[in-house]
């Protein structure tokens, strides 16, 4: 691999990939899928919005057609609604309309709602074909893009319809992060953090060290925290592929974040990585208020997510409105929740995070009447 580029193994025995992180990845597209395709082959059907496709649709064209492939684009409107059964059903029935096989390459190219609706696609296709995740988004490229979970949603909430299907690879370039806006990429930059948050305290002190960096868009900051963070997805990922334990670590701050994204029916008016940048914040208040975490380490997280360009209070939210009974409905429906009876990610310092089984809701629910009382 040429200088600069960075590879994170996710290692699942025969279902293991590499992450690919570094500048003008995109640009070499169709060099490095060349190991994955088959014999014969030269179709590669690609899924991407249509910000995603004008942008950068052309760079990803040329250089497969460079390497000899044919990319078809199936475009689907930026947006969340798009992860949707409607739109999983179009992007099947397009991919069987383009006579796509199980040994053909699908690229799922843009943000987590691209990525997770591709790889669902991908998954059901004839029972399952092969996928690469091609994240264009900061949070695609340290969350979503890793890890094998793909859904979409359904009328009770978030990512309710799904399937762990783990992508053959993921090229992260770190390129397209140029046109990023910046509130996207303090939303992803809220995604980083929660690995520090997790159990990472030397993580946690170079986000800080560099807050400002990565909030203007610094290349080498950021690619130091893309590795971090793919590296230590990967490393839970590996120990608990299906989440039967440890990888709902990975749920920091979303259980709260999720339903106020709920309440705000998912509209753009609150991105998803701003929900979680609120929802670790009330995570680790909820903590201290539970006597489990130092007040301290709450006020020292939120000031960190504060300098990433991140809102930690309810009352900072645009969309709503947020009610603590609403809320603590939503909670209810989290996939984390078993028997009826909820999980919810804890802390016990910075980066001391830990899974709360069977959460009692009456003092919950004081804690939200009191984090949405203005
Ligand atoms: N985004 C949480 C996970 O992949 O497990």
């Amino acid at each position: 691999m040429s200088a600069g580029v960075k590879t994170v193994r996710v290692d699942l025995g025969t279902r293991g990939y590499d992450i690919l992180i570094g500048e003008g990845l995109l640009a070499r597209a169709g060099e490095l899928l060349r190991p994955l395709m088959k014999a014969g082959r030269s179709r590669v059907f690609i899924v991407a919005d249509a910000n995603v496709a004008e942008l950068h649709g052309g760079t990803l064209m040329g250089a497969l057609e460079a390497a000899g492939y044919s990319g078809h684009l199936i475009g689907i409107p930026p947006g969340e609604d798009s992860k949707s059964f409607a739109y999983l059903a179009t992007v099947l029935d397009e991919l069987i309309g383009l006579g796509a096989e199980r040994d053909d390459l699908i690229v799922a190219f843009g943000g987590g709602v691209v990525g997770d609706l591709t790889g669902l696609a991908a998954g059901l296709l004839k029972r399952g074909a092969r996928f690469v995740q091609l994240p264009t988004t900061l949070l695609a490229q340290v969350d979503s893009s890793v890890g094998g979970k793909t859904a979409i949603n359904s009328r009770a909430g978030k990512n309710m319809v799904g399937l762990f299907h783990q992508p053959a690879l993921v090229l992260a370039d770190l390129g397209v992060l140029d046109t990023l806006p910046a509130r996207e990429r303090s939303a992803g930059l809220a995604e980083i953090a929660k690995y520090a948050l997790i159990d990472d305290p030397a993580f946690f002190d170079f986000l800080e060290a560099n807050a400002a960096a990565l909030r203007g868009g610094d290349k080498a900051a950021l690619a130091e925290a893309v590795r971090v963070s793919c590296a230590s997805k990967a490393r839970i990922v590996a120990i608990d592929e299906t989440e039967q334990a440890e990888r709902a670590l990975l749920n920091l701050g979303h259980t709260f974040g999720h339903a106020l994204e709920r309440a705000n029916n998912f509209q753009h008016s609150l991105l998803h990585g701003e929900g979680v940048g609120v929802g670790m914040a009330m995570a680790l208040r909820y903590s201290v208020q539970l006597g489990v975490c130092p007040g301290q380490d709450a006020v020292r997280a939120e000031r960190l997510l504060n300098a990433l360009g991140l809102a930690t209070r309810v009352a900072d939210l645009a969309g709503g409105p947020y009610v603590a009974e609403d809320l603590l409905a939503h909670m209810a429906h989290d996939k984390k929740a078993r028997n009826g009876k909820l999980t919810l990610i804890l802390a016990r310092g910075l980066a001391q995070a830990y899974i709360q089984r069977d959460a009692d809701t009456a003092p919950l629910l004081d804690f939200l009447r009191s984090e949405t009382a203005s």
